[in-house]
């Protein structure tokens, strides 16, 4: 039964994913009203300009320039314009005239989240943003409510599509970066700017949210540690395959014990890694998403699934739209997410993990004994020694190649150790550098 008056929907941005959220939400009309008990009612959408190109299905008489008039007269804001401006002054508009706020805009989150957040509230209003990460992939929800009353100890994810499938054609079909890059930029797969992907900043953005979710503490981006794909070799790729392992981009956001002093942290970070090819995240090909989480009593869970696409975002968007047009239904102030814990964000240095070395070394008396020396001066212990021998070069000096696996140390003593053997002279060159995880 639908008595509720129609609730009033703003849209802001046809793109790719507003095209698929208008188009939804009309085909749908019906279907969505019986799920809420009221109409949702599209009331406009906000452009920069009304007759610039844009995809099928967008009603060309709900398009405006007027923002500010449709956010006025709006129960629900839905933001699908992206970038800071002028998205965050129509949101903060919005919610501080008391409307619900959907967003899928991971770098606003990640950049004025806590101004954002603040405002809704102030005012009871509540953002909802689960298309901001990994797009169709429920994992907001599921931080935010379904372990609401677990301990998320750690969370790593493969939470950007282009990398993914970048990393993975180089370690299926023999790729270099360039080659499989091409192919990326060809199926449409990378950002407009390139670098938002290959240099990591994207899961950046989307490993501070879900650290902050997860840990209930804010975790501002510059905190977070990145390292893109643009140094990943195709001999790295070949060495990683004969090893059992596969390179993947990782977001990690963990929660650090208590050191000597009793400090507790988290820790948000993104880097390229080996993960041993029987770990579920090896298993994530092409221009997938997944998400393993880590949680003291639900243990270990995945999520896996589409993490970008017009129409997988706007799946995310809808699902935030009928819990928010239900919340107007049956009334009452927003929830809002805590920042409580409040822990401290640690800086890459105070971090445990584990590195692979590989070192082109001189094969002379001592000289293994000398690079050992190098790893126990800072308290680093190895855990695997791998030597080949390369073949003579008449003239030149014999050399052999070292690959050393490293136990668990911090991150500052591993990279002591590189530093230290990039300034041995037993050491010609170090041709490979790269952290393990999931071991
Ligand atoms: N550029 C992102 C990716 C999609 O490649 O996953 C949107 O987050």
């Amino acid at each position: 039964m639908i008595e509720y008056r129609p609730l009033r929907i703003a849209l802001l941005g046809a793109g790719s994913v507003g095209a698929q959220v208008a188009r939804l939400l009309l085909e749908n009309r019906e279907e969505l009203a019986a799920r809420v008990g009221a109409e949702l009612e599209l009331i406009g959408i906000a452009v920069r300009d009304v007759n610039a190109k844009r995809p099928e299905g967008v009603p060309a008489e709900l398009l405006t320039t007027d923002a500010e008039t449709l956010i006025l007269g709006a129960d629900i804001v839905i933001e699908v314009m992206g970038g800071l401006e002028p998205a965050r002054t129509y949101i903060l508009q919005a919610l501080n005239s008391g409307s619900d706020v959907i967003t899928a805009n991971k770098y606003l989150l990640a950049t004025h989240g806590t101004e954002l957040f603040d405002a809704a509230e102030q005012v009871g209003a509540q953002l909802y943003f689960e298309a901001a990460v990994a797009a169709a992939i429920p994992i907001i929800r599921p931080l935010r409510e379904s372990l609401a009353g677990d301990k998320v100890n750690r969370i790593m994810g493969i939470v950007n599509g282009s990398t993914n499938y970048i990393l993975d054609r180089m370690d299926t079909a023999g790729l270099s970066l360039e080659d499989a890059m091409a192919e990326a930029t060809e199926l449409g797969y990378l950002e407009a700017d390139p670098s938002l992907d290959v240099e990591g900043y994207d899961a950046a953005q989307k490993v501070a949210i879900l650290a902050s979710l997860a840990f209930h503490t804010e975790v501002p981006l510059d905190h977070v540690y990145r390292e893109g794909i643009t140094k990943v070799t195709k001999e790295q790729m070949t060495s990683a395959r004969e090893n059992g392992y596969v390179i993947k981009l990782l977001a990690i956001a963990e929660r650090i014990a208590a050191d000597e002093a009793g400090e507790q942290g988290v820790s948000a970070r993104v880097y390229p890694a080996l993960v041993p090819r029987e770990h579920p995240l090896a298993a994530v090909r092409g221009a997938f998403n997944a998400v393993f989480v880590e949680a003291e009593a639900a243990g270990s869970l995945m999520f896996y699934g589409s993490g970008a696409g017009g129409v997988q975002t706007a799946s995310a968007v809808l699902g935030d739209l009928v819990s928010a047009a239900k919340r107007h239904v049956a009334g009452g102030p927003g929830l809002a997410d805590s920042v409580h814990a409040n822990l401290p964000v640690l800086p890459i240095d105070r971090i445990y993990t584990r590195y692979q070395i590989t070192i082109k070394a001189k094969d002379q008396p001592g000289v293994l004994a000398q690079i050992a020396t190098l790893f126990s001066q800072h308290g680093v212990s190895v855990e695997t020694v791998e030597q080949a021998v390369n073949p003579r070069v008449p003239g030149e000096a014999p050399t052999a190649n070292l690959m050393v696996g490293t136990h668990e140390a911090t991150d500052a003593s591993l990279s002591a150790v590189v530093n230290s053997l990039a300034a041995s002279d037993a050491v010609e060159s170090i041709t490979s550098v790269i952290r393990v995880e999931g071991l």
